[in-house]
């Protein structure tokens, strides 16, 4: 769909530019345009035509402290004028091993060495190429395969496509292009265990890893699952003599209550991702994080064991720069404590949308609130409602979601799940074609 030339809120950048642009995840053809943004401030997003919404989204759970925090803002400054990029092979910088110092101290256990990517799913292909030449480099053979569960999403490129629900995401065009790894549910009950232990014995000798997003499985679907079912995969994994890969680049930093979702499970995994909110949400920046046995595997007299991979960008100083902005904040400010109370504020004041039709769960970890419904009809205007209503949230799938800025003040939460719960009250009221179809409280 082309953008309304005629409107003289249109902006001229967007009358002139919007036929060139390709969208993520859009129908060009039916799509509405989208909405344009000139600033951000705080948990706001400051739109072409003055309006001024809430950020439910926190640019995809990426800008934890918000917008334009000063500090961040600062050291990025600096940064700037100091040496905004320098090549990573053969070179050192300050930025980077204090960035990479720090992680190894905030990450649970042995997980100490830090290689650094230009984006999530850069840090994911790392975790799966390491994890295959982890045992070659052992002298094990044959190891070339992972297992992912269900609802999983691990990012866009096709390693990562590869280890996400292949048969329920919006990656399953795919199947034959990617490789075929194996998909299993999240085991949960005694018996789940033990068939997922059974299922992990008999494939071990052609499986490198195990990939798990801790806690809260996000794109695949907003899933919730316990610490218990981590541990338990962690044991089954140990037992198994098969590396597991914790996928925290959504519910790292903070997001579940904890610095790391893996802490609530007392889990070490063997590699870690992380991304998003690493740098606060400022710049794309990414890293998976080895443990010292991971890290051992690929010291040797033979160049061949080394890791041959190096992202152009790697280690870019403005980023670590903002990282290191961004973990000076989690010190600073009580971020962590407002994700321990979001878990509750969300849980009450999304509650009221538990009564209505064609709501069938509203649930709540940490600074995630999802709305899940039967099917999201009307969707198109549903977004354009929330907009309306002075909020950003993107429902997709079969679900309203919300992970906010860990900044967001209590009255700030009210007046976004206030609205939320206006737009799915009136939401639940329409019909197939958008009418109104009963009126309900
Ligand atoms: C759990 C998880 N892994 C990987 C990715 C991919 O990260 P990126 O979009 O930075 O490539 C995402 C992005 O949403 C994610 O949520």
């Amino acid at each position: 769909m082309s953008v309304d030339s005629q409107s003289p809120l249109t902006p001229d950048w967007q009358r002139s530019g919007y036929q060139h642009i390709w969208m993520p995840y859009t129908q060009m053809h039916t799509a509405p345009p989208p909405i344009p943004v000139v600033a951000t401030e705080g948990v706001h997003l400051l739109l072409a035509d003055g309006r001024k919404l809430i950020d439910g989204m926190a640019s995809w759970w990426a800008a934890c402290h918000g917008y334009n925090h000063p500090h961040i803002r600062k050291a990025v400054e600096e940064q700037l004028r100091i040496m905004p990029h320098v090549m990573f092979g053969g070179v050192n910088h300050e930025p980077a091993l204090r960035l990479a110092q720090r992680l190894a101290g905030l990450t649970p256990g042995n997980l100490n060495r830090v290689f650094f990517a230009d984006s999530g799913s850069v840090s994911v292909e790392v975790a799966l190429k390491i994890s295959v030449q982890y045992w070659l480099n052992r002298g094990v053979t044959g190891r070339t395969k992972f297992v992912s569960f269900q609802h999983a999403y691990h990012g866009d490129t096709s390693g990562a496509m590869s280890v996400c629900d292949p048969d329920n995401s919006m990656h399953s065009h795919f199947k034959g292009f990617l490789l075929e790894q194996y998909s299993h549910q999240i085991p949960q009950t005694r018996e789940e265990h033990a068939a997922f232990e059974t299922f992990l014995h008999e494939r071990k000798s052609e499986i490198a890893g195990v990939i798990i997003e801790p806690l809260i499985q996000g794109a695949g679907g907003m899933k919730f699952h316990p610490p218990e079912s981590v541990a338990k995969i962690h044991d089954t994994c140990r037992r198994c003599n098969v590396l597991l890969i914790a996928d925290e680049i959504a519910t790292g930093f903070g997001r579940t209550g904890t610095m790391f979702a893996c802490e609530q499970a007392d889990v070490v995994p063997d590699l870690l991702c992380v991304g998003k909110a690493l740098t606060g949400g400022t710049l794309s920046f990414a890293a998976t994080i080895a443990t010292d046995d991971v890290f051992n595997a690929f010291l040797s007299d033979d160049p061949s064991h080394a890791l041959m991979h190096g992202p152009t960008f790697m280690a870019n100083p403005l980023a670590c720069a903002a990282a290191n902005a961004s973990l000076d904040l989690f010190e600073t400010e009580p971020r962590l404590e407002r994700a321990v109370a979001m878990e509750a504020e969300l849980a009450e004041m999304l509650g009221p949308c538990r009564r209505l039709a064609g709501v069938v769960d509203v649930r709540t970890k940490g600074a995630v609130g999802v709305i899940q419904v039967k099917r999201l009809h009307n969707l198109e205007r549903l977004r354009a409602r929330i907009v309306q209503e002075g909020i950003w949230l993107r429902p997709f799938g079969d679900m309203i979601y919300m992970t906010p800025p860990l900044s967001i003040t209590v009255e700030q939460l009210q007046t976004l799940c206030a609205a939320t719960v206006r737009v799915v009250r009136e939401w639940s009221t329409w019909n197939n074609d958008g009418l109104v179809e009963q009126q309900r409280d």
